[in-house]
C-alpha cells in the first residue's frame, strides 16, 4: 500500500537506475522484501542530462510489481508533454527539474491536475530560492547533490547547507525533502541532520548483491538506515 500518511521518517528509495535493466519486475521484488520504502525511477532524455533510461511503456510495465511507491524522477525536456504518459504509467510521485524549461509552475499543476502527487527537483548550481514560489503547490523537493545523468557520483558537500535552508523554508508544509545522488552510509547521516526524509541510493543499495543474493541489498539498506537514525 502506497505511503498516504505523511510523515518526516527516514525513507530509503533505491534507484533501479543500478538494478540488472534486464530483470526489473524481479529486482523490484527484491528490494521490496529486502525492506526498501519507496522505489525511485529515473527518466532521463539524452538532451536534459547526457544519458538515456527509459520512458512511460517501461514505468507502466514494472508498476505492477511495486507495491511501496513509485517515485518518478523525470530529467527530460520539455517535460509538459509527458507528465499525462507517466501520470498513466501508475506513478505516485513525479518530480520534474526547475531548469527543465520557463513554466515549471505550469508543470506542477499539470502533475497534480492528473491526481499525482508532484515532486520539484533543484540541480547542484540552482539556488533553494527557485522553490520558494512552488511550496504551495508541491509534495516534494529533490535536492540533487550530484549533477544528474550517472550513479555512482561523490555527494557535493555544499547540497547540505541548501537542504538546511530548503527545511527551515518549508516550515510545517507537508513536503518531503529527497536527497539524490551519492548517498551511503558516511553520507546519509548529514543529510538526515539537515532536515531530509527521503534518500535515494542507488549504488549504495544494489552494490555486490544480486536477484539470487537479496540479502545483500537487505544489508546495503539496514547500514544506511542504521546510518540515518
Ligand atoms: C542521478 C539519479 C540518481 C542516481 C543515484 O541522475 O537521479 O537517482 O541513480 O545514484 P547513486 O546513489 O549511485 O548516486
Ligand atoms: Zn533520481
Amino acid at each position: 500500500m502506497p505511503q498516504t500518511v505523511f510523515e518526516r521518517n527516514v525513507k530509503i528509495a533505491p534507484s533501479i537506475l543500478s538494478a540488472d535493466f534486464a530483470n526489473f519486475g524481479a529486482e523490484i521484488r527484491a528490494i521490496e522484501a529486502q525492506g526498501c520504502d519507496w522505489v525511485h525511477v529515473d527518466v532521463m532524455d539524452g538532451h536534459f542530462v547526457p544519458n538515456l533510461t527509459f520512458g512511460p511503456q517501461t514505468c507502466k510495465a514494472i508498476r505492477p510489481h511495486i507495491k511501496t511507491v513509485m517515485d518518478v524522477h523525470l530529467m527530460i525536456a520539455p517535460v509538459d508533454p509527458y507528465i499525462e504518459a507517466f501520470a498513466e504509467a501508475g506513478a505516485d510521485f513525479i518530480s520534474a527539474h526547475v531548469e527543465s524549461g520557463p513554466h515549471v509552475h505550469r508543470t506542477m499543476q499539470a502533475i497534480r491536475g492528473c491526481g499525482v502527487k508532484a515532486g520539484i527537483a533543484l540541480n547542484p548550481a540552482t539556488p533553494v530560492e527557485a522553490v520558494e514560489y512552488l511550496l504551495d503547490m508541491v509534495d516534494l523537493v529533490n535536492v540533487m547533490t550530484v549533477n544528474p545523468g550517472f550513479g555512482g557520483q561523490k555527494l557535493i558537500q555544499s547540497q547540505i547547507a541548501k537542504v538546511e535552508r530548503l527545511r527551515a523554508m518549508i516550515g510545517d508544509r507537508p513536503i518531503h525533502i529527497e536527497i539524490d545522488g551519492g548517498v551511503d552510509p558516511t553520507t546519509i547521516p548529514l543529510v538526515r541532520a539537515a532536515g531530509a526524509d527521503v534518500f535515494v541510493a542507488g549504488s549504495a543499495v544494489f552494490k555486490g548483491g544480486s536477484v539470487d543474493q537479496p540479502e545483500v541489498y537487505g544489508d546495503n539498506m539496514r547500514k544506511l538506515r542504521a546510518a540515518a537514525e
